[in-house]
C-alpha cells in the first residue's frame, strides 16, 4: 500500500490529530484554524454518531475542563511546530472554555505577546433562558507565531449612525464650526464611508434553507472562513484546519484558491467532506479510510454501518440501530438494507431480515404483498443456511434477500456501488443523521464491547 504523504496539499487525514499532526513537517503551514468539540455542558454531544468520535468525546472529558485544556495543550503544541514563523492562528471557542484556552496559550505556547485579537463573532438566535442573558457570540481567539505574519485587515461598510450630517472644523476662535467648501457651501459627510474591521464580527448563522447547509449543528458559516482566510492568507499559501468536521474551512479555501490540509477522527466527516470537495473540483486524497476487509472488520460497529452505507450512497435507517433488522435503504429505490459487521451470516439472520422486509413494505403500502419485495444484507461473507433461506423466502414469501460481500463494495463490484453509474464521488453529501435515531454516547460505548460475530451459527458450513 502507497505510504500516507504528509507533505501533500488537498488532503483529508482520517485519524486522531494528535497522532497526524506530529507526522506534519514543521514550518510549514500559513493558517491554522480549529474549531474543536467545545467543553460543553451537555451530556450528548455526538455529531456523527461513530466511535472514534465519541472515544475522544470521553477522552475530553473525565476530569473536567483541566483535563479539557490538557487535551487539547499537546495538540496545539503540534499546531504550533508545523505553523510556519510568519503563520497565524486562530482557535474558535464558546464562553465555556475560552478563558481557560486564551490562559494556556499565552502561557504555554504563543506567549502573550503574541496574542493579536479576541474576535468576538455576534450572531442572533431565539433564546429562552429567564435565568441568563442571551448568549449570543463565540469567541475566536487569534495569535501569530512571530512578530511578522500577514494580515490584510478589509475595509467594511460604516453602519453606525452618523452623529452630524456635515464634516466639521475648527474656527479661527478654535470653536467648532461646520467646516465648508471654497464656494462657502456645507461639506457633507459620505455617508458610504468604509472604516476599517474591528474585533467584533456580526455574522448570521448558518441559514435552515442556505444551500451551504449541511445540516450538521456545528457547522460554521461560510462567510466567517471567508473573512479569516482572506485577512490571513494569500491565494497558494496553505491553510490546516485539525477539527475540520463537514468541511467549512476546506471548502471556502478551496474556493479562494488557497491550498488546504484538513483532519478528522470521524471517517462519516471525511465521506461528507471528500464530496463537498470533490464537487468544487478538487482533486481530493482521504488518507487513513479504511482500505479492506482486515481494516473494516477492525472498526466498531457504528462506523462499519456508516461506511457500508456511505459507499451505497443509501440513507440511514430513521430508528436506532438494530431496530426491525434494518439499517438503511439503498440510493433511489430505498430498498431496505441490513449490515452485518460478521463472518458466516447464518439462517437466522435472513429469516428475521426477511420479516423485516416485510413489514417495511406493508407500512408503506399494504398492496405490495403480491409482488417481489426486495432487500439486501451485506456482511463479510455468509454461510449455505443462509442461501437456503434466501431460496426459501422468495419462493414462499415472494421475498427477494440479496446477499452482498463487503468485499463486492470494496471493488465497486456491486450494483449498489454503481446505480449511479460511478457518479457517486460527485454527488451531495449525505445528509447527517437525524438527531433521534443518533446513538447516546451510553450506547456507544456499549457498543464497543458487543460481540460481532454473533451470526455464525449451527447452519453454516463455511
Ligand atoms: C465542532 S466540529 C467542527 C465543525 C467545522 N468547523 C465545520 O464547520 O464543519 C468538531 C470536529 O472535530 C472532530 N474531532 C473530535 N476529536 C478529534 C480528534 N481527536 N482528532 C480529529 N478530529 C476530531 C469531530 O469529529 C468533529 O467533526
Amino acid at each position: 500500500m502507497a505510504s500516507r504523504s504528509f507533505q501533500d496539499t488537498s488532503v483529508i487525514h482520517c485519524g486522531d490529530n494528535l497522532t497526524i499532526l506530529s507526522q506534519l513537517p514543521s514550518d510549514s503551514v500559513d493558517v491554522i484554524y480549529l474549531d474543536p468539540p467545545f467543553f460543553s455542558n451537555r451530556h450528548y454531544e455526538v455529531i456523527w454518531g461513530d466511535e472514534a468520535e465519541v472515544r475522544s468525546f470521553k477522552d475530553r472529558w473525565q476530569g473536567g475542563v483541566y483535563n479539557y485544556v490538557d487535551w487539547m495543550r499537546e495538540r496545539i503544541r503540534e499546531m504550533y511546530r508545523v505553523l510556519k514563523p510568519t503563520g497565524t492562528f486562530f482557535l474558535h471557542c464558546d464562553w465555556h472554555a475560552s478563558h481557560y484556552l486564551k490562559v494556556m496559550l499565552d502561557n504555554d505556547i504563543f506567549g502573550e505577546t503574541y496574542f493579536r485579537n479576541e474576535i468576538v463573532w455576534s450572531y442572533k438566535r431565539w433564546t429562552s433562558s429567564k435565568r441568563t442573558l442571551s448568549r449570543l457570540h463565540d469567541t475566536i481567539l487569534f495569535y501569530s507565531k512571530g512578530k511578522t505574519y500577514f494580515l490584510e485587515i478589509p475595509t467594511v461598510a460604516n453602519t453606525n449612525p452618523n452623529p452630524s450630517q456635515y464634516v466639521s472644523a475648527k474656527d479661527d476662535t478654535g470653536r467648532t464650526v461646520v467646516a465648508r467648501d471654497d464656494a462657502g457651501r456645507p461639506i457633507k459627510r459620505s455617508m458610504s464611508e468604509r472604516i476599517q474591521l474591528g474585533d467584533v464580527w456580526e455574522i448570521p448563522l448558518m441559514s435552515p434553507v442556505s444551500k451551504d447547509r449541511l445540516g450538521y449543528p456545528t457547522q460554521k458559516p461560510p462567510a466567517l472562513m471567508e473573512r479569516i482566510l482572506t485577512m490571513a492568507s494569500k491565494p497558494g499559501d496553505i491553510v490546516l484546519d485539525p477539527f475540520a468536521g463537514c468541511g467549512t474551512t476546506l471548502t471556502v479555501a478551496q474556493k479562494l484558491r488557497r491550498r488546504w490540509i484538513g483532519i478528522d477522527i470521524s471517517p462519516t466527516a471525511c465521506e461528507v467532506m471528500r464530496r463537498q470537495l470533490s464537487m468544487l473540483g478538487a482533486d481530493v486524497k482521504v488518507e487513513g479510510l479504511p482500505q479492506n476487509v482486515a481494516q473494516l472488520h477492525a472498526l466498531e460497529p457504528f462506523e462499519f454501518q456508516n461506511w457500508v452505507i456511505n459507499r451505497v450512497n443509501g440513507t440511514h435507517s430513521t430508528r436506532k440501530t438494530g431496530d426491525m433488522g434494518i439499517d438503511g435503504f439503498s440510493w433511489l429505490v430505498h430498498e431496505p438494507i441490513q449490515v452485518k459487521q460478521s463472518e458466516r451470516v447464518g439462517r437466522e439472520t435472513v429469516d428475521k431480515f426477511e420479516t423485516a422486509v416485510e413489514r417495511n413494505y406493508a407500512s408503506m403500502a399494504p398492496d405490495t404483498k403480491g409482488k417481489l419485495r426486495k432487500g439486501y444484507i451485506i456482511a463479510f461473507s455468509f454461510g449455505r443456511g443462509s442461501h437456503e433461506e434466501v431460496a426459501r423466502a422468495r419462493l414462499e414469501k415472494n421475498v427477494d434477500i440479496e446477499l452482498v460481500t463487503v468485499q463486492e463494495l470494496l471493488d465497486r463490484s456491486h450494483p449498489l456501488t454503481q446505480q449511479a453509474g460511478n457518479i457517486f464521488d460527485n454527488l451531495a453529501p449525505l445528509p447527517p443523521r437525524d438527531a433521534a435515531t443518533l446513538p447516546s454516547v451510553d450506547e456507544l460505548a456499549q457498543s464497543d464491547e458487543r460481540a460481532v460475530a454473533e451470526d455464525a451459527g449451527p447452519y453454516d458450513s463455511n
